[in-house]
């Protein structure tokens, strides 16, 4: 997503937990601005707004892209734990950075990475399909929130795609990053706000008779 929104001359700010990675990132992309944040903290994303009020205040489009899949069950010992680490990352924070953002003057865009499982629920990652499913129902309601703003809200609702999503290795038989993000930015031309492809775009428009036939043969 960075390649070609720096592709389409954007500037483009990313943030992450790994130094490291972004000083790679930054490498691949000179022009690229990276900035350290822990999304989880809420103090290290009022941190992260305060920052960009007094170097970006111009910022004009918020993608909430980060998130984290736990591999776990109910029974487990830590599974409380593990949820509200999920919980945080994948709900509090983009709903914070919304709201922290649309303080920015320039903001008219709000991208949010949701899931194919937001409408078919996988139990091996039950809380997680589950934030995403959370995150599909508020995406629709800023949208209709911000509307007088004209402010756009788009979901861009990925299938499995081989990212280190869930730890190395687990997503590793999935499509490439890039064909998924070449079909997305033609459908944001085209004027789309839901963006799908592949098996998202499958459970997007199921019936619920297709959506439980699907839970069956997934969770089987
Ligand atoms: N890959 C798939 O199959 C798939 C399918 C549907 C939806 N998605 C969604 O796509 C988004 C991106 O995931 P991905 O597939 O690219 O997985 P990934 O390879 O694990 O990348 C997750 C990214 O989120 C960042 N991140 C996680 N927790 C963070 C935190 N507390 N603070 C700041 N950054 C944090 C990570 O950076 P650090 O670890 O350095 O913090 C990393 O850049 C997620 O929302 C995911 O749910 C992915």
């Amino acid at each position: 997503m960075v390649a070609q929104f720096l592709a389409d001359n954007n500037t483009v700010i990313i943030c992450g937990r790994r130094p490291e990675v972004l000083s790679e990132a930054q490498k691949t992309h000179p022009t690229l601005i990276t900035h350290p944040c822990d999304l989880s903290s809420p103090q290290e994303r009022e941190a992260l707004y305060q920052w960009l009020a007094s170097n970006h205040s111009d910022l004009e489009v918020l993608v909430n892209n980060a998130g984290i899949q736990n591999w776990m069950h109910i029974a487990e010992d830590d599974f409380m734990t593990r949820a509200q680490q999920e919980i945080q990352t994948n709900i509090e924070a983009p709903l914070h950075l919304t709201k922290l953002l649309l303080q920015l003057p320039a903001i008219t865009i709000i991208m949010n990475v949701t899931s194919g499982l937001s409408f078919m629920p996988l139990a091996k990652v039950g809380v997680y399909s589950a934030t995403k499913a959370f995150m599909h129902s508020f995406t629709l309601s800023l949208r209709h929130m911000l509307r007088d703003r004209h402010i756009r809200v788009i979901e861009v609702i990925p299938p499995a795609l081989n990212t280190d999503l869930g730890g190395k290795g687990l997503h590793d038989a999935a499509p490439p990053v890039q064909d998924f993000i070449h079909a997305i930015f033609l459908q944001i031309a085209e004027g789309k706000d839901e963006l799908t492809w592949g098996f998202s775009e499958k459970m997007h428009q199921a019936t619920p008779a297709e959506i439980k036939a699907t839970f069956d043969k997934m969770n089987g």
